[in-house]
């Protein structure tokens, strides 16, 4: 089963084809024109382009043919050759119904699936997580729900800040103020203490002394950069502690992307591939595909055809330390090993667009990607008021975790305001605002492309009109409701009658879902889904105007437009857990 545009699309391809011409000339759309037709056709013109014939005669004789098929009401041209279409109301009714009883609700499953590692965490150790992490996730998440809905294996990998400099500056920051720690013997060699020298907030004081420390004084920084390499090379004790930093962050991860309902298959960082790096290093360095450079080793990435320099990936520096495009293409080894991906996407900040360039470059010159592509979707910023990086009152980086109150607050004083959720108890009502507020938070973000910045607006994202998380909610549970209330006065959805006048446009909504969800897929765009979700809410909100449901006196009637309501449910619901978004029960 496919979409209405799809089926339509197999017709008018047949057509094209008993012509003798390309049957991807067939493309059927959705009508511009809804007050001529429902649907459109323009292959003719490019059609006849290719066969250098007049378009309006291969319009023609296309739309004789179509005149065979029982599924069209209404057939006809118009302009230089574009064809007007329009279905049978039993062919609509007919559709609902299958996409109603079809546990897909039409959307086919890929025939050649692939596998697909998405990286879209990166939160660093001991670094509380913050708003520049937030898209990442968001984004990374509807994609992982969106590829593995349509059909591919996926993959999602945290892949963790946890190796480097900034571990290096906090385990020397430890031994300066605790030189007493056994792990700080030269000869350490265990038993390791289960308990934690740190606590998390300790850990996140921590950082920003010893970082501030080591950019003002050469020394502290020479000791950190020694720390880094005892580290890397596997000194016990350091490797002990860095082990204690790693687990206390990971559970106050764990807890925050719980809290956004964020999944992750792989809990994996840059440390874990520490152990890949020298023979990758060798091999690289044997074929001559990394060279030495003033003491630096380095892998020349800069092509032809650049508009702009490209300056080589440092694979190591000449102080013998591994880096941030080393760890990379170490994961990439990883990945190969583990997974063997068709594709990997990597959701990172725009900002990184040149780490990846060279990182994508060097591993395939390397050959190191196996059988599979390397793509970085490099999303826009989440901006202030002012267009810069959102940030705190005070001109802070804004915590994660505040964020999530700050917009669950607002969503409990806008559902407040709307008389929501009054005569439910506390916990309840705590619950509703958590989820609306998530909601307000994922659907401003996956409303846009994720290519392009956007302003975070506190009061329009959780407001219940407009295209806002809320609203879909909001719409969604109004659904709910009424199921419940039909049931209630024993009533079931049942088969799906032909469409009445003003029900057409509702039956066209919901056909076109996989194409919604297709084009999410194809261009790495959930905002294709979010449009999708606004307008079947606003195209129904007409319909639930327009039509009663309860008090329909015809009894297969009723049961026609609950079956309507609840397919409408049913459609939402799915869009917005592609999103990431979960659906109260009430509000
Ligand atoms: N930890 C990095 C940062 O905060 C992001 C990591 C992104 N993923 C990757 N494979 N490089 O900047």
């Amino acid at each position: 089963m496919t979409s209405l545009t799809q089926q339509l699309t197999a017709i008018a391809a047949e057509a094209f084809q008993a012509q003798g011409l390309d049957p991807a000339f067939g493309q059927v759309i959705i009508s511009g024109r809804p007050d001529l037709a429902q649907f459109q056709c323009n292959g003719a013109l490019a059609a006849a382009k290719a066969a250098k014939q007049n378009p309006r005669a291969i319009a023609e004789k296309v739309a004789e043919a179509l005149r065979g098929n029982p599924v069209f009401r209404d057939i006809s041209l118009a302009g230089p050759g574009f064809i007007n279409l329009s279905v049978t109301d039993a062919f609509l009714a007919g559709a609902m119904n299958r996409i109603a009883g079809d546990p897909r609700l039409g959307q086919p499953v890929k025939a050649k699936p692939e596998m697909v590692v998405l990286d879209y965490g990166g939160p660093n150790i001991a670094k509380p997580m913050h708003v520049g992490h937030l898209r990442a996730a968001i984004i990374g998440d509807a994609l992982r729900r969106i590829f593995k809905f349509v059909g591919d294996e996926t993959v999602g990998d945290v892949h963790m800040g946890d190796w480097g400099l900034q571990m290096g500056m906090l385990i020397s920051e430890l031994e300066i103020r605790r030189p007493d720690l056994p792990y700080f013997d030269a000869g350490f060699a265990g038993p390791y203490p289960a308990e934690s020298p740190v606590t998390l907030a300790e850990l996140e004081e921590m950082y920003p002394k010893a970082s501030g420390d080591c950019k003002a004084d050469p020394a502290r920084l020479e000791r950190a950069r020694l720390a880094t390499a005892e580290l890397q090379e596997g000194r016990p004790g350091y490797r002990a502690v860095w082990q204690h930093f790693f687990d206390i962050s990971v559970e106050a991860m764990k807890r925050d992307y719980g809290n956004l309902g964020v999944h992750f298959d792989l809990w994996k960082g840059e440390a874990c591939v520490n152990d890949l790096i020298p023979p990758m290093v060798e091999d690289m360095k044997k074929r001559g595909i990394a060279i030495e450079d003033k003491g630096a080793l380095i892998i020349p990435v800069k092509e032809e055809s650049d508009k702009m320099d490209i300056p080589p990936l440092i694979l190591i520096k000449s102080d013998g330390a591994a880096m941030y495009g080393t760890t990379d293409l170490a994961t990439i080894v990883d990945r190969v090993n583990c997974q063997n991906p068709d594709r990997s996407i990597y959701v990172v900040d725009h900002r990184q667009g040149l780490h990846f360039v060279q990182v994508f470059r060097a591993a395939i010159k390397a050959g190191i990607n196996g059988k599979g592509t390397l793509f970085h979707l490099g999303y826009g910023t989440m901006n202030g008021t002012d267009g810069k990086p959102f940030k705190t009152r005070a001109g802070g980086v804004m915590r994660l975790d505040d964020l999530i109150q700050m917009i669950s607050g607002e969503a409990l004083k806008k559902l407040t305001e709307h008389g929501l959720g009054g005569d439910y108890s506390e916990a309840e009502r705590a619950d509703i605002a958590r989820k609306v507020g998530v909601a307000a938070l994922k659907f401003a973000d996956l409303s846009n492309n994720p290519i392009a910045n956007y302003v975070f607006d506190l009061d329009r994202f959780s407001r219940f009109e407009g295209k806002t998380g809320p609203y879909l909610l909001y719409a969604a549970v109004r659904v709910k409701s009424l199921l419940r209330k039909a049931a209630a006065q024993g009533d079931k959805p049942g088969s799906i009658l032909a469409p009445e006048e003003g029900e057409r446009d509702l039956m066209l909504m919901l056909g076109q879902m996989p194409n919604a969800i297709n084009d999410a897929y194809g261009e790495l765009a959930p905002n294709r889904i979010a449009d999708f979700a606004f307008n079947l809410a606003q195209v129904f909100s007409t319909y639930y105007n327009a039509f009663h449901i309860l008090s329909e006196k015809d009894a297969a009637i009723r049961a026609s437009r609950l079956a309507l309501a609840e397919l409408v449910l049913k459609e939402l619901e799915l869009c917005l857990d592609l999103l990431g978004i979960a659906t109260p029960e009430r509000m």
